[in-house]
């Protein structure tokens, strides 16, 4: 065999759609040193070498019986319940060296075809089947761009040899498809699922239309949605009904399953059930959407989409000012408390504002996963129908939140109240993350959670258990354990109280008494009572300060900027970054204060004044902790030392956040040293150079804005984390005068 070539000889035996392009990809990358076709009829054999499909072409099988052996391939692509008879002639005359392989849609009844034939399971015969086709069928459908990016399942046998396997592996790569490996029947209920019960579906309606005389005239004025729903029942009528046959018990089993839910939904319909008709179809719409991303390897939001695959870097060039005023998306720590408390509410919450970022949408999701319709997001509008707080239903597997530490431990406090077994999983990130500053007051109030080691996500609740309130010391400041604990106090028997060592937000006790709910709070103690129920009402979310900080602090470090944020939020708990940039000299204004749906928001002016380094009030850090990063950019820039303590829980964020800012600050040329609970920054001069962000989108951002006070280009690696909270971040830096550009590999 000729070592350039991936196989010797291919043979296609049956030269339709799915063989004829096999040969065609073949012959046009030069995968094999000739493509024999063999097919019934001799007028196909002619096309096929007309089309220039096949090199030559034989009706008969047995006449290449002394030429093939070791290195050739022989690729059986005829309707499933031909394929028994087509290996019998193979075995009959074919030299057991020669591979064989097929394309048939189902693999059970062709592996039983198999052992019937060879009595047992060859080493030549390795089974496969592309996942890819088109309604079109015949030699003149061949398309040698057929199996391009597309997914080839091979389903090998015990018994198969592993240079059989490779040979296959490899045809099927060069012809630049993807080779995965499934088990024969767990192809075949995967298939029935996605495949076999969409075909059925098409040919069964478009049957039943064409049946009926006065439909003549859908087909007339079928307009789009018809066309691509029945797209599928052109397809070749022999294939599909072998492979209904030949995958009956798992076919049937899909119909029932799809005839069940069709008449839960006539059901629906006939009641004028409208919420339940918008949960069928929005639930269906999230999922397409969440599929359509997951088949590029994307999470929820459309601008997750646009980064398909990437790896995204800034290049951001040093210089410019910072002018403008503009808005930001809204508040994180809102969007999330919107939906929870939305669909634990009675009645329907409209939400404008909301963050249609990563987290949050990871939020909405899970609870979609727990049964709550819910419209949206559209231009920052949702409609959530809440349930009630004992409505949430068992979601059909595990939660996953990404890289939402917020998602996961809030939604801890309220699993634990249901009576259902639930799992919190996440991204690689999150994973890292320690969930038993949650998980271990949870179970002294009775709850039965478990996690991975040393307390990491999954988080597994195991539902049911009888929650009792409990007086809660809590030993950091942090109001996501604050707001677990209170969630979950809402199904914990008598009072749950929360004391803070610090003031953190305090979103999710100002939105529970927005819903109706009463909280207590007394010094830094912080009292609900279970028994009590949530009102749906009306959210405005206003634009999130800690992204706003990104633009503060660029125009706080930038000579000649003048900036204005509108429509932020300026919650006490949150304002830390205001309080932090006054105190290093900076120029900051408020003006239009007012009050939205419970919390103060103001348009904030920003004038570029000198900045000079100090030391940071320890009781500034809770109110601006996700601020630091930034705070730490606005440091390297002011003239002296500025002295960050008491910030250790900036350790334990998406990433390390004081050794990264260390780190790229370094690099970048500024003194600088991490301590155990802050650090030390000597203003100066940046240089550029290239940063790494770990994966969390505040410091992605955070060296984005440096560069415009850089010597120099800076590079800032993996910002795909970006759109976590921030998801139009890039417009809106270009738009203010940061010339910054996304580079995807
Ligand atoms: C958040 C609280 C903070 C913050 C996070 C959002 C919230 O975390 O860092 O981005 O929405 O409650 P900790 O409470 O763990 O400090």
């Amino acid at each position: 065999m000729n070592t350039a070539l991936v196989i010797n000889k291919l043979v296609v035996v049956g030269i339709g759609l799915i063989g004829g392009s096999l040969a065609a990809a073949c012959k046009k990358r030069g995968v094999c040193s000739e493509v024999i076709g063999v097919a019934r009829r001799a007028e196909v054999c002619e096309r096929a070498v007309a089309n220039g499909v096949v090199d030559r072409a034989t009706t008969q099988i047995s006449e290449l019986a002394g030429e093939l052996g070791e290195g050739d391939v022989v690729f059986i692509a005829v309707p499933t319940l031909t394929v028994k008879k087509v290996l019998a002639e193979i075995k009959s005359c074919l030299s057991p060296a020669v591979t064989i392989t097929d394309g048939a849609s189902v693999k059970g009844s062709v592996r039983d075809d198999v052992v019937a034939i060879y009595g047992g399971e060859p080493s030549q015969v390795v089974l496969g089947h592309p996942i890819a086709g088109s309604e079109k069928s015949g030699v003149d459908a061949a398309d040698p761009e057929l199996y391009v990016d597309h997914r080839i399942i091979l389903t090998p046998l015990k018994g198969n040899g592993v240079n059989h396997i490779e040979r296959v592996t490899k045809m099927w790569q060069a012809v630049q498809a993807e080779v995965l490996e499934m088990d024969v029947d767990e192809h075949d209920a995967v298939l029935a699922s996605t495949s076999h019960l969409p075909h059925a579906i098409a040919f069964s309606l478009v049957d039943t239309l064409a049946h009926d005389h006065q439909n003549e005239n859908i087909f007339r004025y079928a307009a789009g949605g018809f066309r691509d729903f029945t797209r599928i029942a052109s397809s070749d009528a022999t294939m599909w009904r072998d492979i209904m046959l030949s995958n009956k018990p798992a076919v049937l089993s899909a119909i029932d399953m799809f005839v069940a839910n069709l008449t839960r939904l006539r059901g629906m319909i006939e009641a004028e059930d409208a919420t339940n008709i918008t949960g069928v179809f929005t639930r269906a719409k999230a999922a397409r959407d969440r599929f359509t991303n997951m088949l590029s390897h994307q999470a929820y939001s459309k601008t997750m989409q646009e980064n398909a695959h990437s790896h995204i870097v800034y290049k951001v060039a040093p210089g410019g000012t910072v002018q403008g005023t503009i808005r930001v998306p809204g508040d994180k720590s809102i969007s999330h408390r919107s939906i929870m408390l939305g669909s634990l509410a009675e009645g329907v919450t409209h939400v404008e504002g909301f963050l249609e970022g990563e987290d949050a949408l990871a939020t909405l999701q899970a609870f979609r996963d727990m049964g709550v319709v819910i419209e949206g997001p559209e231009d920052g509008r949702v409609t959530v129908h809440g349930v009630g707080l004992h409505g949430l239903q068992a979601p059909s597997g595990p939660l996953y939140v990404g890289n939402s530490g917020t998602s996961m431990r809030l939604l801890a406090g309220i699993l634990a109240g249901q009576k259902f077994e639930s799992e919190l999983t996440g991204d690689e990130s999150l994973t890292k993350r320690p969930m038993n500053r949650v998980a271990l007051p949870l179970a002294e109030m009775g709850a039965s959670i478990a996690t991975a080691n040393e307390g990491r996500p999954p988080l597994k609740i195991h539902g049911g258990a009888a929650l009792k309130g409990i007086n809660y010391d809590m030993p950091m400041a942090s109001a996501q354990v604050k707001s677990c604990l209170l969630l979950a106090g809402l199904y914990a028997e008598g009072k749950t109280s929360v004391t803070e060592p610090a003031p953190t937000r305090d979103h999710t006790e100002r939105m529970l008494r927005g819903f109706g709910y009463d909280v207590q709070r007394t010094g830094d103690t912080i009292t609900v009572e279970s028994g009590g129920k949530l009102t749906a009402t009306d959210i405005d979310i206003p634009a999130d300060i800690s992204s706003a900080t990104f633009f503060l602090v660029a125009a706080a470090i930038t000579p000649g900027s003048d900036i204005t944020l509108t429509h932020v939020g300026i919650n006490p708990t949150r304002i830390g970054v205001i309080n932090i940039l006054n105190l290093m000299g900076a120029n900051i204004e408020l003006s239009n204060e007012r009050e939205v749906g419970g919390e103060p928001v103001a348009d904030i002016r920003l004038r570029y004044a000198p900045l000079k380094g100090i030391e940071v009030p320890e009781s500034q850090v809770p109110l601006a902790i996700d601020e630091f990063p930034a705070l730490m950019v606005a440091a390297a820039c002011a003239e002296g030392t500025t002295v960050i303590t008491g910030a250790e829980e900036l350790r334990v964020k998406e990433t390390d956040r004081i050794q990264a800012m260390i780190d790229g600050l370094t690099t970048l040329g500024i003194k600088c040293h991490a301590t155990e609970d802050g650090a030390i920054i000597e203003g100066g001069q940046l240089g550029g150079g290239e940063v790494e962000s770990f994966h969390d989108h505040r410091i992605a951002m955070s060296f984005t804005i440096a560069a415009l006070r850089a010597s120099g280009e800076i590079t800032v690696n993996n910002c795909a984390n970006v759109s976590t909270s921030f998801p139009n971040f890039t417009q809106l830096a270009k738009q203010v005068g940061i010339s910054l550009e996304v580079i995807r590999s």
